[in-house]
């Protein structure tokens, strides 16, 4: 598996964004985030970010991001969600109901937040960067610097990039390394996030789930975890590392 996979957009996040984007301080931050539904991006714009790259191995991304920036300045939001769902553009159709994307996407949570994202789309897409990269071999990345890296549940995927034969924490060990280089001194690292962690789950044979081999795969750097209401009656959680200087 490699560069063909992942080139249908999501819609949205599948992710409970609003369980770990308040964890962190965006306040006049530069990020850099993969999602291919913008929401990660668009969150953070909500929550102040001053600059944000959309960093995603989906071709198609920068396409989607404008058309759904077009959809949500031209709607409400009531009906952002079967507009966005419109969109005529090939689509990944793991998709979670209105319902539950009012409390995973922080800028569907109420008509305000809703309305500054408008607000924020209006005079500030311009401050979202697209970029086609691959994150497993943090390429396309010059000299930049991130206060914060998102990187999504991408490491679920892990051993579908690497070679046949070859170690996943060799490889986890060689992006963390890399992706450390883009940071601020103070930046911090959305390294994983784990759907179902409180239960088993068909997640649970992915290299990243083993959280020991994680954890001896990076030290001696340490991650510390946020753990929230996932989507239904699970919890999930984020992992995070802070540079340290
Ligand atoms: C693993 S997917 C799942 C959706 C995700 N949980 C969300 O909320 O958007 C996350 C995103 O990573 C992107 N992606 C997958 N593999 C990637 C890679 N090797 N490098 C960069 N982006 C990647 C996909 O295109 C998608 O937008």
């Amino acid at each position: 598996m490699g560069k063909e996979i992942f080139q249908e957009v999501y819609p949205f996040t599948t992710e409970v964004i609003s369980g770990y984007f308040n964890e962190l301080d965006f306040k006049d931050k530069s990020v850099m985030t993969l999602g291919s539904s913008s929401d990660q991006a668009f969150n953070a714009l909500l929550l102040g970010a001053k600059k944000i790259t959309v960093y995603d191995i989906n071709e198609n991304t920068a396409k989607f991001g404008k058309l759904k920036r077009d959809v949500i300045l031209n709607s409400t939001l009531d009906n952002v969600w079967i507009n966005v769902i419109r969109i005529d553009m090939p689509k990944n159709y793991d998709l979670f109901p209105k319902e539950s994307l009012m409390k995973m996407n922080p800028y569907m949570k109420d008509e305000k937040s809703f309305k500054k994202l408008q607000g924020l789309l209006k005079t500030r897409f311009n401050d979202i960067e697209y970029r086609v990269g691959n994150i497993m071999e943090v390429n396309n990345l010059d000299n930049e610097f991130f206060d914060i890296i998102i990187t999504s549940n991408v490491f679920q995927y892990l051993e579908e990039y690497i070679n046949p034969g070859e170690n996943p924490y060799d490889r986890l060990k060689e992006v963390f390394n890399k992706l450390k280089e883009h940071l601020t001194d103070d930046g911090i690292i959305q390294l994983l996030y784990h759907y179902a962690f409180n239960r088993t789950s068909h997640w649970d044979t992915c290299a990243s789930r083993n959280l020991i081999m994680v954890l001896n795969t990076i030290y001696p750097d340490v991650l510390s975890f946020v753990e929230f209401d996932g989507t239904t009656s699970q919890k999930d959680c984020a992992f995070i590392y802070k540079k340290k200087r």
